[in-house]
């Protein structure tokens, strides 16, 4: 049987969970990809090889000194790299230089993190491209809520001419909670991270910017549009007033901070993020909680609206692993290579 070596860079909630979730679907595929799977390294603040079996730390082998986390990467022999730790989006790093390594040795890679993508996509898929690799990033754009494959896949051959996506699930959740529930700014901010979907530091969420290098994201790897965050007007909800929230109520109208693209004169993609206000009847407004959404409208499909509601690590380690079974899949010769 085919044998397809995993390493998770990361080791949060997040690559904990996809770790348990991969090896937890170890017979499924060998049942419908005829793959044994293996994890074979995890590199955190701790690295080393692991047990494929185990998933504890003092099981971790014990590093030769001077060995980085991309060099047991490397030596695990690993044909795919999980990257599911930090990555700032100024620098990239420490998710960057894995990676790198992975995707020049010709490992396929499978992105969680949005910093290093945000800011280097479109070298990462140049690099990919040259060494015969696949990159996948569905838990970087919205994870469990369709983003990248919708556009990339379920829309092939369609001119994309605008997108508008609610793509930050706190920020939903504090406007909703303000709105539907009368509930203060920071009693929500408080729930949104208790419930654990709220950035390390929320004021990414409420300023818009993790919604923008998911727009970023999407528009590079599902339409080939080459936007960096400095192209993007950004606005987030950090100025929504108590007068602006009664206002939109009394109006019968929903605000929802939205990260748009759309077409200039030329064709190419512009974007952008800031607050909308819906009336009722659009489906963008019956965005309750932590839900996300997405709006696409093309040539020929018409619009399309996809809604999802899973914020959490096991429904990003989820949307990691279908990137995974899409790169088992065209291994097997069962799908176009993504
Ligand atoms: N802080 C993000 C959100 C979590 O609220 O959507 C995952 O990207």
């Amino acid at each position: 049987m085919e044998l397809c070596r995993v390493a998770i860079a990361g080791f949060g909630a997040v690559g904990r969970s996809t770790a348990g979730l991969l090896l937890d679907r170890r017979a499924r595929y060998r049942d419908v990809y005829g793959v044994e799977v293996r994890l074979v390294a995890v590199c955190a603040s701790r690295a080393g090889l692991v047990d494929p079996a185990g998933l504890e730390p003092e099981r971790f082998d014990d590093l030769e000194p001077g060995l980085s986390g991309p060099d047991v990467i490397e030596a695990s022999g690993a044909d795919v790299l999980i990257e599911a730790g930090p990555s700032d989006h100024r620098t990239g790093r420490p998710g960057l230089a894995y990676l790198e390594r992975a995707l020049s040795g010709g490992r396929d890679a499978i992105v969680i993190s949005k910093g290093a993508l945000a800011r280097d996509g479109a070298r990462l898929r140049a690099l990919a491209r040259r060494s015969a690799a696949t990159i996948k990033v569905s838990g970087a754009a919205g994870a469990a809520l369709p983003t990248v494959d919708l556009l990339d896949h379920n829309l092939l051959g369609s001119e994309v001419l605008g997108v508008e996506g609610v793509l930050n699930a706190t920020t939903n959740y504090l406007l909703d909670a303000m709105m539907a529930r009368g509930v203060g700014f920071e009693a929500a901010l408080r729930e949104a991270q208790a419930g654990g979907f709220a950035e390390s530091d929320p004021r990414d969420d409420v300023e818009g910017w993790d919604t923008a290098r998911k727009l970023v994201i999407l528009a590079g790897f599902g339409l080939g549009a080459e936007l960096s965050i400095s192209d993007l007007e950004v606005r987030g909800i950090q100025s929504v007033t108590e007068e602006q929230i009664a206002g939109w109520r009394s109006d019968g109208l929903v605000p929802k901070l939205v990260g748009r693209l759309w077409r200039d004169e030329a064709g190419a993609f512009r974007g952008g993020v800031g607050v909308d206000a819906y009336p009722l009847t659009d489906p963008l407004a019956r965005l309750p909680g932590k839900t996300k959404a997405i709006r696409v409208t093309t040539d020929g499909m018409g619009e399309i609206v996809a809604i999802g509601c899973g914020a959490e690590p096991l429904a990003t380690a989820s949307a990691a692993l279908k990137d995974f079974e899409h790169i088992l899949a065209a291994r097997a010769g069962r799908l176009r290579p993504a």
